[in-house]
């Protein structure tokens, strides 16, 4: 247990590191949930027309992830960095530091997913790319690829890790509940449109 405790408590303090805010602010372009969706994630980055900005979130908020796992897996073990990027991701969801209201988890999903299951990102990326450049829909290419990837994982006999990247696909899609509403009513944003 004091293993698990410790993997979960770093992997949380990682993830909790609010990359889009911080970077956003530092290039003084203001308060990233002030704008379009409100959320702090690259794809609302994106919204403030800086492409590097938010290119540099969605890899700085995924190696957060990837960083936590790898670390706590190389002291304490392959079943600690599974905790660790899956508090990780929880972090980057309820960061203490900002009211516990974080993000999404898409990039934190990728980054945790390339700590443990890296080949896995290949077929992330597959999907997520297949889908946005169909629809144009940041949103609705993650939630697919996260539906994707518990199945695979699970098909390929990885079952532990299928089981926690299912359950971080069901936080992640709740805490989508207002991009999936929009998807519905066709008022969702596409790449590359403001706001
Ligand atoms: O799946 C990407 C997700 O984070 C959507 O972000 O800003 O469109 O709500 P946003």
């Amino acid at each position: 247990l004091p293993i698990a405790l410790a993997a979960a408590v770093i992997g949380y303090l990682f993830g909790s590191i609010p990359f889009g805010l911080i970077l956003t602010r530092a290039a003084g372009l203001g308060d990233v949930r002030s704008i379009g969706s409100g959320n702090i994630g690259a794809t609302n980055v994106l919204r403030t027309g800086n492409r590097t900005l938010a290119a540099a979130t969605l890899l700085l908020d995924a190696l957060k992830a990837s960083a936590a796992a790898w670390i706590v897996g190389y002291f304490l073990g392959e079943e600690a960095a599974i905790i660790a990027g899956f508090f990780a991701f929880i972090g980057h969801l309820f960061p203490v530091w900002i009211g516990f209201k974080g993000g999404k988890g898409v990039a934190t999903y990728i980054g945790t997913l390339l700590g443990v299951a890296p080949i896995m990102v290949v077929l992330f990326a597959a999907v997520w790319l297949a889908v946005a450049f169909t629809t144009r829909y940041s949103s609705l290419s993650a939630l697919v690829a996260m539906l994707v990837i518990p199945v695979a994982l699970w098909i390929l006999g990885n079952e532990k890790v299928a089981a926690v990247m299912a359950i971080m696909t069901l936080i992640s899609y709740w805490k989508h509940k207002a991009n999936i509403s929009r998807l519905m009513s066709g008022a969702e944003s596409k790449i590359g449109a403001k706001g």
